[in-house]
C-alpha cells in the first residue's frame, strides 16, 4: 500500500531580518512549542549582531527566488521583520508569499511623531532630502545611512558628518568626516556631537527605533532643524504587526 505524505510537526517561521524587532522576534519564537525558525540577512553589515535560530545571510535572487527557498523549505509563514526603509525586500516579500501560498505578515515599528519643538522637514525621498538641504544650514548631520550617500554627492558647499557602521565608499560628499558607530545612542553623547561638531541641520529616515531617537531630542534642545525622509508604504493587503509580541500573536494564530 502506498503511505500517505508525512508532515513535519514542526512548523518552519522565516523572518525577513536586520532589525532590533526582527531580532527580538526570532529570540520569542525559539522559545515557541513546535516551531522552528530561520531569520535572513541581507549580508550588508560585514559584522551583523545574529539572532537566535538558524541564519542564512544574503538575497535570494528576487521575488522567484524568495518563492523557490519558501517551497524548498517548507516554510508555513513568512514574517517581513526588515527596516521600514528596505522597500525592495518587502514587494518581493509579498510577490513571493502570493506565489508560494505562504500567510505574511509584515513586522513595522510605528514612525516618530513631532513633538512641541521639534522644527521637522517632512521629505519623500533622500533626493528630495538633498535638495531641501542648502535653504536649511550649512553643517550637515547625515544618519541616513551609507548606501545612501551618492543622493548627497552634488552638495559641494556642505560640510556633513555621515555616521554610519561600516565605512562609507564612495560616491559621497566631498567635504565629509565619518563617525562608525552602532546604536544605541545616548542623548548626552548626540548633544555633544551637535556642539562639537557645529550642526546646524540633521537628516534622518524616519525609522522610528528607540535606539536612534535621541538624536531628535537633541536637535530639539539645540534648535537645529531636522529633514525627515518619509516611509516607503508597505505592499498593500500585507497585514502589519506593531511590535515583536504582536507578531508572535499572529503567528500563534496562524498555526493554531
Ligand atoms: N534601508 C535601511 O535604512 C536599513 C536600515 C537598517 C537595516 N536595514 C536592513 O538591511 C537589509 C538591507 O536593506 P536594504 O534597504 O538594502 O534592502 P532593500 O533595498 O529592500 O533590498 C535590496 C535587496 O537586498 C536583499 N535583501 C534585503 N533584505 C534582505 C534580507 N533580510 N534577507 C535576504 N536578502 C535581503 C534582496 O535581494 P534579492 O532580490 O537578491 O533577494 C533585496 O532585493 C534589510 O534586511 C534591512 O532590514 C536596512
Amino acid at each position: 500500500m502506498p503511505s500517505s505524505p508525512v508532515h513535519d510537526p514542526v512548523r518552519h517561521l522565516l523572518v525577513l531580518g536586520g532589525t532590533t524587532e526582527a531580532r527580538r522576534l526570532a529570540a520569542a519564537l525559539a522559545e515557541e512549542p513546535g516551531v522552528r525558525v530561520t531569520s535572513s540577512l541581507a549580508g550588508r553589515v560585514a559584522a551583523p549582531r545574529l539572532p537566535a535560530g538558524e541564519v542564512r545571510i544574503g538575497g535570494f535572487g528576487g521575488p522567484e527566488g524568495l518563492a523557490r527557498w519558501l517551497r524548498e523549505h517548507a516554510v508555513d509563514a513568512l514574517i517581513d521583520a526588515t527596516h521600514p526603509f528596505a522597500g525592495t525586500i518587502s514587494f518581493h516579500a509579498a510577490q513571493a508569499a502570493a506565489t508560494a501560498h505562504v500567510p505574511l505578515l509584515a513586522l513595522r515599528r510605528p514612525g516618530w511623531v513631532a513633538r512641541p519643538g521639534d522644527v521637522w522637514h517632512p521629505v519623500p525621498s533622500l533626493d528630495a532630502a538633498a535638495t531641501a538641504l542648502p535653504a536649511l544650514g550649512s553643517r550637515v548631520f547625515l544618519t541616513t545611512g551609507r548606501m545612501g550617500l551618492a543622493h548627497f554627492a552634488h552638495l559641494t558647499d556642505l560640510w556633513f558628518l555621515v555616521r554610519s557602521v561600516d565605512a562609507p565608499e564612495p560616491p559621497h560628499p566631498p567635504r565629509m568626516t565619518t563617525v562608525l558607530d552602532r546604536g544605541p545612542f545616548t542623548l548626552d553623547g548626540e548633544r555633544e556631537l551637535l556642539r562639537r561638531h557645529r550642526i546646524d541641520v540633521l537628516v534622518t529616515k524616519d525609522s522610528g527605533a528607540a535606539a536612534t531617537a535621541p538624536k531628535l531630542a537633541a536637535a530639539r534642545e539645540a534648535g537645529v532643524p531636522v529633514v525627515v525622509v518619509q516611509r516607503p508604504p508597505v505592499p498593500e493587503g500585507v497585514p502589519v504587526a506593531d511590535e515583536p509580541g504582536a507578531a508572535v500573536d499572529w503567528v500563534r494564530a496562524l498555526l493554531g
